[in-house]
């Protein structure tokens, strides 16, 4: 009893100096004020395994190579998180000298446990600036930045800037001239915004066109889902189809005609992508590739090598594919 007793009085005392330090206004809040050792190392290990136990239940996608989503997760990002994170080429921002704790370089350095990265854009990280995208933004969404994220560390700022489609401010920084951002886009001469003035000395063809790739892959894998609708989106209504020596001169002219044998040989048929590059032109772009595909068709074995030329052009609501060329041929030993 008298031990409960002392218990209480020492405890009571406690909560008193508690209560009376904070009402002081001793302790600083200060962002610039760092943490002793101690807290830092607390918080550090709070967060950690906060995380780690919350992410644990997450069901990762399986998608999460798909071009189509990099590229949404890259639109995302560049928009919404380079003022704290930064991105491949992009010098320091104002915002984050400021921020205690200083939010990750996410370009540098793997991003760890997607299930982690995944809660944590979701949620935000509370006692830091890191916001939680999941009020705003749905799941789906938010796995498109993580899949975007895994890929981050590995994008020159070239290739950066070319995959989120924008002339963002790691651009502006490589022109030191000081007048980056009073300068027209159309003064830059590589980005999306410039489709008006083709005055390009000469065309760049420059590191790739990751966009454009993303939106043949995607148009393949319309294909080979059997997805009409989804395929036919990525066409623009003049295409040019080439395939088996006959050209098909608009989008309503394939859908009448070759689609629906394109997508039943696709869905029963093994491709395998042996080369893919591109080139970026202005708001035009061409995407080469090469693959082998093997299918059981009509009851026999099959064994194509094939080759395939797509011409895109960038506009509203991304890349649509203007013009393809397919060519293939039976490969020797099938
Ligand atoms: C206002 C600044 C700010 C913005 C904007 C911001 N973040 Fe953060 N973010 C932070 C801070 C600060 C941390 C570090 C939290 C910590 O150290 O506990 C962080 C942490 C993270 C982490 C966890 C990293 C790790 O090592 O655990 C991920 C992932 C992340 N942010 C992704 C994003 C994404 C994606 C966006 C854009 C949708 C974004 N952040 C926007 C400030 C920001």
């Amino acid at each position: 009893m008298k031990l409960l007793l002392k218990t209480l009085v020492v405890l009571l005392v406690l909560v008193l100096a508690g209560g009376a330090f904070v009402w002081s206004g001793a302790y600083d809040i200060g962002a610039d004020a760092p943490h002793w050792t101690l807290t830092e190392r607390l918080l550090d290990a709070l967060r950690e395994r906060s995380i780690e136990r919350r992410a644990e239940d997450v069901q990762v996608p399986s998608n999460l190579d798909d071009p189509a989503l990099l590229a949404e997760g890259a639109e995302h990002y560049d928009a919404m998180c380079t003022g704290c994170h930064l991105a491949p080429g992009m010098d320091e921002t104002e915002i984050r000298a400021g921020l205690y704790p200083q939010p990750p370089k996410l370009a540098e350095g793997s991003m760890g446990d997607p299930r982690e990265a995944f809660w944590a854009i979701k949620h935000g990280v509370k006692l830091t600036a890191m916001p939680a995208w999941g009020k705003t933004h749905d799941d789906a969404k938010i796995w498109a930045m993580v899949a975007f994220l895994r890929k981050l560390p590995s994008l020159t700022p070239e290739q950066y800037r070319q995959i989120t489609g924008n002339a963002g401010e790691g651009d502006a920084h490589e022109h030191h001239d000081g007048h980056e951002e009073a300068a027209p886009p159309a003064d830059h001469d590589h980005d999306a915004h410039d489709g008006a003035g083709h005055d390009h000395a000469a065309p760049a063809a420059t590191a790739g066109a990751p966009a454009a790739e993303a939106a043949v892959q995607a148009f393949h894998e319309a294909l080979q889902r059997g997805d009409r609708e989804a395929a036919l989106a990525r066409l623009a209504e003049d295409v040019q189809i080439a395939e088996g020596g006959s050209l098909q001169r608009s989008r309503a002219a394939y859908a009448a005609a070759h689609l629906g044998d394109d997508m039943a040989f696709l869905q029963a048929a093994q491709v395998r992508l042996l080369s893919r590059h591109s080139a970026l032109d202005g708001d035009r772009a061409w995407v080469a590739s090469e693959m082998e595909t093997r299918a059981q068709w009509q009851g026999k074995p099959i064994a194509l090598r094939g080759s395939e030329t797509v011409l895109l052009r960038q506009g509203g609501s991304g890349w649509t594919i203007a013009a393809i060329h397919w060519a293939a041929a039976p490969l020797a030993s099938p």
